[in-house]
């Protein structure tokens, strides 16, 4: 499953990268606006620093305006994936823009059948938003596991990529799911790594080396 960071905080973002387990990033207005950044010059730096599918989000409502600031925002690089919201208008846009070849992302998504239609529409990645589903006492590994189920049954090839996740656990849940990527923010992709057992269990071993009088392998 690759992995995404879902934040447009540049320092966040190349801290992370260095290590290679980025595999793309994911923004939306808010981010963006949260980093004090122009879109257009942060979304530049987000395509330098990860190789991978970078999410830039359209903020127009109609389809002809999405579809000019898609391009526009596609225009930056090569790797920029244009993210639309999933409104009737947005499937339009999304399917102009694959039409075109442009890589599309149908975010807010809370329903299969709005999976579905994005699908319909040619979308690259479909985004379900599993903590905002959660939030409202939903399922949202469940709307993950039926859009994997009815694409695969259906043979679509939109990727699954698990949005609006809240901790390690939801990162799990959406692996097992069969989610093609996950995106995360900072803090939880952090939290990925750690276990209390890992931690005790790599303290005993080395204490028990220090008690040999050795510091490195050779003495
Ligand atoms: C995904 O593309 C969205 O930017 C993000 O996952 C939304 O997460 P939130 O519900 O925590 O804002």
């Amino acid at each position: 499953m690759q992995i995404f960071l879902d934040t447009a905080d540049i320092g966040e973002i190349r801290e992370r990268a260095a290590a290679g387990l980025v595999d793309g990033v994911t923004t939306n207005p808010s981010l963006i606006a949260k980093a004090g950044a122009g879109i257009f010059e942060r979304i530049a730096e987000i395509c330098e620093a990860v190789e991978g599918p970078i999410s830039a989000e359209v903020v127009a409502t109609d389809a002809e305006g999405m579809i000019a600031e898609g391009r526009r925002l596609r225009d930056i690089a090569a790797n920029v994936v244009v993210k639309l919201p999933l409104t009737a208008d947005g499937l339009i846009a999304c399917r102009a823009l694959s039409q075109d070849g442009i890589p599309t992302n149908v975010t807010l998504c809370f329903s299969l059948n709005q999976a579905l239609l994005a699908a319909k529409a040619g979308a690259s990645f479909i985004s379900p938003f599993v903590g905002r589903i959660e939030d409202m006492g939903g399922d949202g590994i469940g709307l993950l596991a039926a859009i994997r189920d009815v694409y695969d049954r259906y043979g679509y090839d939109t990727s699954v990529l698990a949005a609006s996740l809240r901790s390690p656990a939801h990162v799990e849940a959406a692996a097992l799911a069969g989610c093609d990527a996950a995106t995360l923010p900072p803090k939880i992709f952090d939290q990925m790594v750690r276990h209390p057992l890992t931690d005790s269990g790599l303290e005993a071993f080395l204490a028990d080396w220090r008690k040999t009088g050795r510091t490195g392998l050779d003495g």
